[in-house]
This record gives structure tokens, sequence and C-alpha cells, in this order.
């Protein structure tokens, strides 16, 4: 740290955790803790919110966590900060997934802060997209996002539709037949928990949206409105890469937060469709879609938002005090 006191280094990371509690998690778990001291910031895996049944390897976990890594890095690029990333920093602790330090101060680009100011508004949109496809250019744009994350973003043809459609239809069966599955889900989706977790009804869909694909049935309607309109012109996408390991799932995180804040202000709805690559079968399924050297981390439905639609009312956030921890 050579020019700033420490103590400035130790209150912009403290705001970098704060501003990545609006992280999108799985479920809306949220299952990070942060502990901040001195000139670092670390990330820590939080088990106790993990969905045991259905993410046992924790990958949707270690997802949800690089999404919060990218919020953080976001609002340290905006307040002016160099950081510097650590991955996995402790070989003894899988649980330790990031240390952030943070250096010297940089020039701060409009860019930046138009990233952190997408970083309030951002959510997920469940409801149909319009039938209008993507503008030429917005899917590289979000492609390269993700790219400068390590993370590949694919595009699936038409071809690919009816197989994904049937592996999703299938996990989601597999999901709602299971007594576990539905138990686990019980606790995070509908209705209202005080804690400020969970999906609330106000962002589930009152009946599911007409679509090829079948979006996530998790057995419980909800009270958002959604209107007519098909996904026909909404671009399914997986993000993937090389290898199939926490390292992978985390940078896949990073990249989901890139690309969904560029989503966000190209004004295109982004919608994670998780359950067909949590169940081993259905995502050896997507696999096939993808070359055979490749491992699917997760699907998306991206498509343009309905400009005359109000965004749904904000999820909830547990209170950040309970999930970041000053050490000094
Ligand atoms: C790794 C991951 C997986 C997700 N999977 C799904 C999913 O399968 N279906 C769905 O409707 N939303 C899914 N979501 C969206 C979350 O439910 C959402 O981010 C969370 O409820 C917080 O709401 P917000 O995005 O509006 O802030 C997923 C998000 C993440 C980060």
């Amino acid at each position: 740290m050579s020019t700033q006191t420490p103590m400035a280094a130790t209150a912009a990371l403290a705001e970098a955790a704060t501003a990545a509690v609006r992280a999108p998690s799985a479920h809306n778990t949220q299952p990070w803790r942060w502990r901040v001291g001195g000139d670092a910031l670390d990330l820590y895996a939080d088990r106790s919110r993990q969905l045991a049944v259905a993410d046992p390897e924790g990958r949707m976990l270690t997802i949800s966590c690089g999404t919060a890594l990218h919020h953080a890095r976001v609002a340290l690029a905006a307040a002016g900060w160099a950081a510097t990333v650590g991955r996995l920093p402790d070989p003894a602790d899988p649980d330790h997934l990031a240390r952030i330090t943070v250096a010297d101060r940089t020039d701060v680009t409009p860019a930046a802060m138009r990233l952190l100011q997408t970083v309030s508004v951002r959510h997920t949109d469940r409801r149909p997209v319009v039938e209008t496809a993507l503008p030429d250019g917005v899917f590289e744009q979000l492609r390269q996002a993700a790219t400068a994350e390590h993370t590949g973003l694919h595009p699936l043809r038409p071809d690919d539709l009816a197989e994904l459609a049937a592996a999703s239809a299938r996990a989601n069966e597999i999901g709602i037949t299971d007594p576990d599955q539905r138990a686990e889900l019980a606790q995070w989706i509908g209705g209202e928990r005080p804690d400020g977790t969970g999906i609330p009804d106000s962002a589930l869909p009152a009946r599911p949206p007409q679509s090829a694909v079948p979006a996530s049935d998790w057995g419980h309607p909800g009270t958002l409105t959604v209107g007519p309109g098909h996904d026909l012109r909404a671009t399914y996408a997986i993000l993937f890469g090389r290898s199939d390991t926490t390292m992978d799932w985390l940078r896949a995180g990073e990249a989901l937060s890139a690309l969904w804040l560029t989503a966000t202000e190209r004004g295109v709805a982004v919608l994670p469709l998780s359950t067909v690559v949590e169940i081993v079968a259905t995502r050896e399924r997507v696999r096939r879609i993808l070359s055979r050297l490749d491992y699917p981390y997760l699907v998306l439905r991206l498509g343009l938002a309905a400009p005359d639609k109000p965004a749904p009312a904000r999820t909830p956030r547990l209170p950040a005090e309970q999930v970041i921890e000053r050490t000094q």
C-alpha cells in the first residue's frame, strides 16, 4: 500500500463487501461470508446456506460466491482501487474462496461507475421476454464479458433447443417428485422469510410462462403477473469451460455477474436455469450439446426485457453485518 492509509483501504474493502450483498445467488441463499481487515477482504463459502440436497457438491454455491466476488471487484473499481484477487488462496481451507487485496489507487472510468450503479438495478426476471431477438452484437458483448472472466458462453442453435427442453423437463420432474428436494425448496421458495433470504412470492410467476424450454418448476406459484408472450425469440446459452473444478465454478460466477451486469445495461433479461445442471443425468445431456471436451456450469435464458413492465419488487438480502466480519 504505497500511497494510501490502511484505514482507507479497509473502509473501501468493507464497502465493496457491502455492495456485494446484492449479488444473485441460487434460491437467494447468499451462501457467502466476508472478513475484512487491513488491506485484505476474504471471501468464504457459508455451508450453512448450501442447498445440501439439490447442490451437494457446492457448484451453485460456488457460482453464487463468484457473483459476489465480481460484485466486490466492481465496487472497488468504481471507488478507484486497484484490486488483486487470489482465488482459493489456502489449500488447507477449501471454503476460503478468495482474498482481495488493494494497493494503489486507479483512475475511475465512467464505465466502472455505471457498472456499480447497475448492481442496484440488476434482478432476475422470470416473465416472458419480448418477441424480438437480441439486437446484433449484443450476444457477442455478453460472450466477451464472460470470456474476460475465463468462462465460455455457448449459444444454442435452434436444433439444440428440443434437447435442452427435454432435459429441463426431466430435471424439473426429478426435482419436484423427490421428497427431500421438496422439503429443501420449501425452505427457500415462496412466502415471506423475515431473515432476508429466499425468493418471495412477488418474484415468482403466478403461472408458468409459455416457453419452449421449461423454466424452473418449484411447485409454487407466486404473485408476479406473467402477461402474454413466449420465449420464441430468446437466446439460450450455456456457461462452460474446459474443466469442472471449484476454481472453474468460482470463475463461472464471476463471468455470470459480469455478463448479467452488461446485459442489464443493454436491457437484456437474464434467467439462470440451474436444475438441469444440478442433476447428474441431465447435466450430461447438456454436456452433449457442447463439444465433449467442455463442461457446462449453468444454462441461461437471454432475451429483451419488456420495456413497459416495471421490475418485480427487489428480493431481500441478509443484513450486511450478518455476512461481513471486521477483524480490525
Ligand atoms: C447460480 C445461480 C443459479 C440460479 N438458478 C436459478 C434457477 O434455476 N431458476 C430461477 O428462476 N432463478 C435462478 N437463479 C436466480 C436467483 O434465484 C436470484 O438471483 C435470487 O433469487 C436473487 O434475486 P435477484 O437476482 O432478483 O436479485 C439463480 C441464480 C444463481 C446465481
